[in-house]
């Protein structure tokens, strides 16, 4: 198979079609951030609402004038710091920004990817990329192009291949409000690391929150088809599922759960290193949805560093 080229997603991404791209985290759906059309077809091939706003990619410092305005200097330092890597700014958008990557508000969201691959088309490219995640909305991020492949089977020969993507989990989404910092969604970069670097906490703007800040933080979210619960005592849940369902799978972080009766056990870290299991996350959750299971256990990982932002995916595969 023939595999794209850099220069043949530039010119793909031209001329206004979607490429899929390797990043750090997970792989994405590209756009040409000039071309509306491109992002509509974003969202066409998601099935994603409009009223979901999508993450500006760029490949330089510079770019993030071209996209947003009025920015804090405490998102300058954190730019500087994280960045290339996976922390998104949502911050005030510049004018010649669209609507339709904004979803008609006045805010954008930004990053500048680690991926070297992503980094070099960025750069090479006189335009900024919008991409959501390379999944159907709701579905399960892809971090392999095999992932998407099997997902988006007519975007074959628009895949440009980075290999398994080094973080696994999405980038950390950060929004700022009269001098303070705000979490808008819990990612590769945890939350004690970002507070860290600032000296003060973060605030979370959740569901809890009236006002919905960000669709990342709609209740069910990176679901597989396969029904999912979580919770952390895995062998009690066997005992009380053995009876209901015929073929069980065990998502676990570092033990592995001997049973007869259960179909499938992935252990994402046998050490218990939480970077390690989100390494792995979604590619163990889409091999557990393609075996026809009739429910997946998942065991919630330790509520510290990124386990938080696993534990986030979690519940709300497990939302109903
Ligand atoms: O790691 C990532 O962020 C990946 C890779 C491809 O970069 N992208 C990704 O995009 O996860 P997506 O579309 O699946 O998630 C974007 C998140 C959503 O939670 C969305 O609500 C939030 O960013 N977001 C985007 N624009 C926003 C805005 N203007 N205000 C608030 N939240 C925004
Ligand atoms: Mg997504």
């Amino acid at each position: 198979m023939n595999q794209l080229t850099i220069e043949q997603a530039l010119d793909l991404l031209a001329a206004g079609e979607p490429v899929v791209i390797p990043t750090e985290t997970v792989y994405g759906l590209a756009a040409n951030i000039f071309i509306d059309q491109a992002i509509e077809k974003v969202y066409a091939l998601k099935q994603r609402p409009f009223h979901n706003p999508l993450i500006v990619h760029i490949g330089r410092m510079e770019d993030l004038d071209i996209v947003a305005r009025e920015i804090p200097p405490i998102a300058r330092r954190l730019a500087e710091k994280f960045w290339p890597g996976p922390l998104t700014l949502v911050l005030p958008k510049q004018p010649g920004i669209s609507n339709k990557i904004t979803a008609g508000g006045d805010s954008v969201a930004v990053r500048m990817p680690k991926h070297p691959v992503a980094l070099a088309l960025l750069q090479l490219a006189n335009f900024p990329l919008a991409a959501p995640s390379a999944n159907p909305f709701n579905y399960l991020s892809p971090t392999t192009s095999d992932d998407v492949r099997r997902i988006f089977p007519q975007l074959q020969d628009r895949i440009l291949e980075g290999g398994p993507c080094q973080s696994g989990i999405e980038s950390t989404v950060l929004g700022f409000d009269a001098g303070k910092v705000y979490l808008y969604r819990h990612g590769a970069i945890s939350k004690e690391e970002l507070e860290f670097f600032l000296g003060e906490e973060i605030g979370v703007k959740n569901k809890e929150t009236k006002q919905l800040t960000s669709p990342g933080m709609l209740a069910k979210h990176y679901s597989p088809h396969t029904p999912l619960y979580t919770g952390s005592n895995i062998t009690l849940m066997i005992d009380e599922q053995l009876s209901k369902h015929q073929k069980i799978g065990i998502l676990s972080f570092s033990k592995a759960y001997i049973n007869p009766n259960i179909a499938k056990n992935i252990v994402l870290s046998p050490t218990g290193n939480l970077e390690e299991a989100a390494q792995g996350f979604f590619a163990a959750l889409h091999r557990l949805d393609e075996l026809g299971l009739d429910l997946i256990l998942a065991e919630l990982f330790p509520e510290q560093g990124i386990g938080a932002a696993l534990n986030d995916r979690l519940k709300r595969a497990a939302a109903p």
